[in-house]
């Protein structure tokens, strides 16, 4: 059985009050459920988190490092700084990420190398454009951007991976793919990792989706066979909103 996730995008939103009242919100709201959670938040904020999701069931993710142990990279947080912090996960290959800061499939797959040398778990994002998409091209875009960040890994950590699948039109758009369109990808997915490393592998790997999930919307896509959870930007934001998420259940 694949444990869900639902994970939290808060890209560059919150300072530290606004995150002491999410907090104290959600713990407020918060019951106990099946599935994993964890946000995905700037480096300022993960002090706060750090203290105040102590002892709950949040795991706590940074939402970029640079791969090498330390030097001359002005600007940049490694994963050794990230070490002082409750980070458990990191996220690689957002759209954003590679498309705002020109981030590659080389360098998306030094960090996952990197994360995994750390022992930090790893969410790997994959996702089309609409063009790409129009042109039927979806499908081959995504499982080739996963082949090239997972080359050469152990069995045992690309059984680990998390992937999310996030086609970049949805993203922060409004428009969700379909809960069909986003079960035919990700089922692509499971059958290319199935082709690839084995059925053993491909029934342990979790794959999410996300762009555009809302309380409204994330029962439906998790009643997917082969969808295992969702990564949440904009609904993310709002305690009472993210808390509902994460009790889907209730909405499938
Ligand atoms: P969104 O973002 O939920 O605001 O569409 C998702 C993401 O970028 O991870």
């Amino acid at each position: 059985m694949r444990k869900p996730i639902i994970a939290a995008n808060w890209k560059m939103y919150k300072n530290i009050a606004q995150t002491k009242e999410f907090c104290n919100q959600l713990k407020s709201l918060m019951v106990d459920n099946d599935a994993e959670s964890i946000i995905f938040a700037p480096f300022t904020l993960l002090p706060t988190l750090t203290e105040l999701l102590a002892g709950t069931q949040v795991a706590i993710g940074a939402q970029n490092f640079y791969p090498v142990e330390e030097g001359a990279y002005t600007g940049e947080i490694s994963l050794m700084m990230l070490k002082d912090f409750a980070v458990s996960y990191v996220l690689v290959g957002h759209s954003e990420r590679r498309v705002l800061f020109q981030e590659d499939d080389a360098l998306i797959h030094q960090k996952i190398l990197a994360a995994y040398d750390k022992g930090f778990s790893v969410i790997l994002c994959c996702g089309e454009t609409l063009e790409e998409r129009e042109l039927g091209k979806a499908k081959e875009k995504c499982i080739n951007q996963i082949k090239n960040a997972l080359q050469g890994l152990t069995e045992e950590q690309i059984a680990k991976v998390v992937i999310a699948y996030e086609p970049i039109w949805a993203i922060g758009t409004g428009k969700t793919a379909t809960s069909e369109d986003a079960e035919d990808m990700i089922g692509a997915i499971r059958k290319f990792l199935m082709e690839s490393f084995g059925a053993q592998i491909a029934d342990r790997v979790r794959i999410l989706y996300g762009g555009s999930v809302k309380p409204d919307n994330v029962g439906e896509l998790m009643a997917q066979k082969n969808i295992d959870g969702a990564l949440v930007g904009g609904a993310s934001l709002e305690a009472e909103s993210y808390n509902l998420l994460l009790r889907y259940k209730e909405r499938m």
